[in-house]
């Protein structure tokens, strides 16, 4: 049976690396790196420059995904773009990405280009339409790209310290291929609450105000804070993502008759340490079957899977014919896990 399976991956971050003083030391945020440390995990992110937005880091990562899967970016089927900042409101940075990889030509190359809002929850999204595809016959190779850049959307002032001492730039890609061999992806599981839509959201585009941007007596535009940055509910969130990753794991062992301890890798959402603590605790999964890269790179939300998985491909930690679960848990709140036959 044709089966969909990750044949490339490949990640990217921007070089300029933030640590957890410089965000006291340069923006001066009263917070320090104890607080930071302790209470999300996270040690230093990467920050991107500015002029580079989303669809630029994604094609860093995109193109080492077509490199370890040995295509030319033009063997594409399908794009598949996953973020919560893309470059502009509109259109998606899936089509930007496409031009920065060269694909459209005189010969009728104009790779469809499909942008994902699911926030962090928004590769697994991605990858599940992906599989859904090639496993149809629909297409023979469709690249997922999660990426993000933060930077550029955070209230770096202490008033905004909670959210910005958690978040990162990066970017992350995986080629789905088709294949006839036993493995590839067994298994996705989703879910979403919007009833907590607002519980984790950027309110600056708002097409239920008129005009959507507030204007001054000039005809300026103005955006309170509260509007301008992202807000959270912290300890709501918290709660939310532990319950739903342990669901997820469960979830996912009871469709495919397995326990979690015959999963020799978990890759789960990189929101916080101590959420992936809790959850490795209530499942009893040991440390050598959990991979994090938080310290390094903050929360990167939809990259942080395809960040984790091409770590572990890199690092040696995923092997052929290992089993992975990677789960995720975001804004809107939505969820997701997927199980992988390496
Ligand atoms: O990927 C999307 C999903 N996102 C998440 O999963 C995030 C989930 N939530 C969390 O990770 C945690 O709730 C946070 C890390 C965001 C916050 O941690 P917390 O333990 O829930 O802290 P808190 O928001 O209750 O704040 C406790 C105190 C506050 O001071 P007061 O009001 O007690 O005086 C904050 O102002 O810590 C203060 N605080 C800080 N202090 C120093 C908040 N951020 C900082 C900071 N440095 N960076």
């Amino acid at each position: 049976m044709r089966q969909a399976h990750i044949v490339g991956t490949g990640s990217y971050l921007p070089p300029r690396v933030v640590t957890n003083d410089d965000l006291t030391r340069v923006y001066g945020i009263a917070s320090d790196d104890r607080w930071i440390r302790t209470r999300t995990g996270v040690e230093q992110r990467r920050f991107a420059d500015e002029g580079v937005g989303t669809a630029e880091l994604g094609a860093h990562a995109a193109r080492a995904a077509l490199d370890d899967a040995g295509l030319d970016a033009r063997q594409i089927d399908q794009i598949v773009f996953c973020t919560l900042s893309p470059d502009k409101a509109f259109p998606g940075s899936g089509v930007y990405l496409q031009a920065m990889l060269g694909i459209p030509d005189d010969e009728a190359t104009f790779t469809p280009c499909l942008d994902v809002r699911a926030q962090c929850s928004g590769f697994l999204y991605g990858l599940h339409h992906a599989t859904a595809v090639v496993r149809a016959g629909m297409a023979e190779r469709v690249l997922v790209v999660g990426a993000e850049v933060h930077s550029a959307a955070l209230d770096l002032t202490t008033r905004g310290r909670t959210v910005a001492s958690l978040f990162g730039d990066g970017a992350g890609a995986v080629v789905v291929g088709a294949t006839d061999d036993d493995r590839g992806v067994r298994d996705i599981v989703l879910g979403a609450d919007g009833r907590h839509a607002d519980d984790l959201s950027q309110g600056v585009w708002d097409m239920r105000r008129r005009p959507f941007v507030p204007l001054d007596a000039e005809g300026n535009g103005r955006i309170p804070p509260e509007q301008l940055w992202a807000t959270m509910h912290g300890q709501l969130v918290f709660k939310h993502a532990v319950q739903r990753m342990v669901d997820v794991v469960n979830d996912l062992c009871r469709r495919n008759r397995c326990a979690p301890l015959d999963i020799d890798l978990f890759l789960f959402h990189q929101a916080n340490l101590r959420i992936v603590h809790a959850v490795q605790n209530l499942l009893e999964l040991p440390d050598d079957r959990v991979l994090n890269n938080i310290q390094r790179y903050g929360n990167t939300t939809a990259a942080t899977i395809p960040l984790l998985l091409d770590e572990a491909v890199r690092t040696g930690r995923l092997t052929r014919g290992m089993r992975v679960a990677t789960v995720v848990f975001g804004s809107g709140f939505t969820w997701g896990g997927a199980l992988l036959d390496w």
